[in-house]
């Protein structure tokens, strides 16, 4: 049985029998209420907390957009209204939905034109931290995004706070990482960081500010903990081109979800973010005074993001930095399991696809194979086909690689196949081979790409296609 409809088999069985434990939950198959959203695209002018005010993309009027929580099996519908001069869409990052709601333009439906509207329906399953981001040209670069958190089905508790934190990198001027922006110089082509030149994509702006909840430190609000709380945070990468080292001084993170998908929980110095991934973790407030979670830019040293973690009478101290230095211990993927065995069929993979990552050094394309999207290649699966796809990344930089419409599972070895990782996007380090698996139970096409916003507008994307059985 495949992974989703395995956990909604589960959870619809767990909240029956909350049902007739309580009498308080709707009785599966009797379907709720839907949960309706109403998210307004339209340019706005915002402000980080400091610098001039600038004219950014906003849903309903803020960056990031309001968070939509909904509980696991629950129907949503979501009206997307465009306000904008230019076409948008909703993509559900990370949520299996039906291909026609995945909202990728010109692969899954039109772009919605300005002045019109498109409603989006599915139901969210299964339970985990996603986001919800405009899968149109650079609008994710612009401001529109927010979370997307669905709930299990029967609420687990356990932590005396938990907070939704949105990360994202920001360029401070109008159009915020688009037009009339400084670029980074033409030849920093080592980087990918290179101007691309007229007619070409383009490059990664430099980026000015690395907001939290679209406040740049100082300003945003600081958590503020008392001795023995238990605190669960649910990060999420929507920034287009950096990924994070996250610290928090005085305490260590333990990890609790990858991409929304349940781990075996373990305590690390750093956790590694890229764009597209999300992390759950949880610290308890042990050790009081003031600390700042912060983040460096992995690669690039400190990026400024942070966040203050206050304890109760420490409120006016100036808070302690983390200290980024060697040895500490950092989250890889090969330290983690999922928490509870997932299926996961044996034997050799029915397609297995090699996907040569390549760009940079002095050219503004990446590409996947050497082809370029829209003329890239199109990866052909039949439905219950075992997937695998084994990255190599023959370039100086890392590429977060996502799935739609699937979760796949990261091969380890060193693991039984029922405890890989479950996750939607997935780091695949310079000069370094990473293999994922997934199982062909979503039909439709569906778009495959570098988060790496720069990197997937200048072609290193193609697309998985279903054919008949
Ligand atoms: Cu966040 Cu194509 O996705
Ligand atoms: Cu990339």
């Amino acid at each position: 049985m495949d992974y989703t409809r395995r956990r909604f088999l589960q959870t619809s069985l767990g909240a029956l029998a909350a049902a007739a434990a309580t009498g308080l939950w709707p009785v599966p198959g009797q379907a709720a209420a839907e949960h309706r959203v109403e998210l307004v695209a339209q340019a706005a002018k915002i402000s980080l907390g400091e610098g001039p005010e600038f004219e950014a993309m906003a849903y309903n009027g803020q960056t990031p957009g309001p968070v939509i929580r909904v509980r696991e099996g629950q129907s949503l519908n979501i009206s997307l209204k465009n306000r904008l001069l230019r076409p948008t869409t909703i993509h559900w990052h990370g949520l299996p939905v039906p291909n026609p709601m995945d909202g990728v333009p010109g692969v899954t439906q039109a772009a919605v034109p300005p002045g019109e509207s498109f409603t989006y329906r599915f139901r969210a399953r299964p339970a985990g931290t996603y986001f919800y981001h405009s899968h149109q040209g650079y609008q994710l670069d612009q401001g529109l995004y927010g979370a997307l958190i669905v709930e299990p089905a029967r609420p687990v508790g356990g932590w005396d706070r938990e907070e939704v934190l949105l990360l994202a990198d920001w360029v401070v001027a109008d159009g915020a990482g688009l037009a009339h922006v400084p670029r980074r110089p033409a030849m920093g082509g080592m980087m990918g960081r290179g101007s691309a030149g007229p007619g070409g994509p383009l490059a990664e702006p430099y980026y000015q500010g690395y907001a939290v909840n679209g406040r740049l430190y100082p300003h945003g609000s600081p958590l503020k903990v008392k001795k023995g709380d238990k605190v669960r945070l649910r990060l999420i990468n929507a920034s287009s081109s950096t990924t994070y080292d996250l610290c928090l001084a005085g305490h260590r993170l333990t990890v609790l979800a990858l991409d929304g998908q349940d781990v075996t929980p373990r305590a690390f110095d750093v956790v590694r973010l890229a764009m597209g991934e999300r992390v759950d973790v949880e610290f308890v407030a042990d050790n009081p005074g003031a600390w700042l979670l912060q983040a460096n830019d992995s690669g690039q040293g400190e990026s400024g993001l942070a966040v203050a973690v206050l304890y109760q009478g420490a409120e006016d101290r100036a808070p302690v930095r983390p200290d980024f230095h060697p040895g500490l211990s950092l989250a890889t993927y090969w330290d983690l399991a999922a928490a509870r065995p997932v299926a996961h069929p044996a034997g050799p993979p029915q397609r297995w696809y090699r996907q040569v990552l390549s760009g940079g050094m002095h050219s503004p394309y990446w590409s996947i194979n050497g082809r370029l999207y829209p003329n890239s290649e199109r990866l052909a699966v039949t439905p219950g086909d075992k997937v695998r796809l084994s990255y190599l990344n023959r370039s100086m930089m890392p590429h977060p690689m996502h799935l739609h419409g699937h979760f796949f599972r990261i091969v380890n070895f060193a693991l039984p196949p029922e405890r890989w990782l479950v996750k939607d996007t997935a780091i695949v380090e310079p000069m370094r081979r990473l293999d994922v698996e997934f199982i062909a139970d979503n039909p439709g096409d569906w778009f495959h790409h570098c988060h790496h916003l720069y990197h997937m507008g200048a072609g290193m994307a193609n697309l998985v296609t279903y054919t008949g059985a």
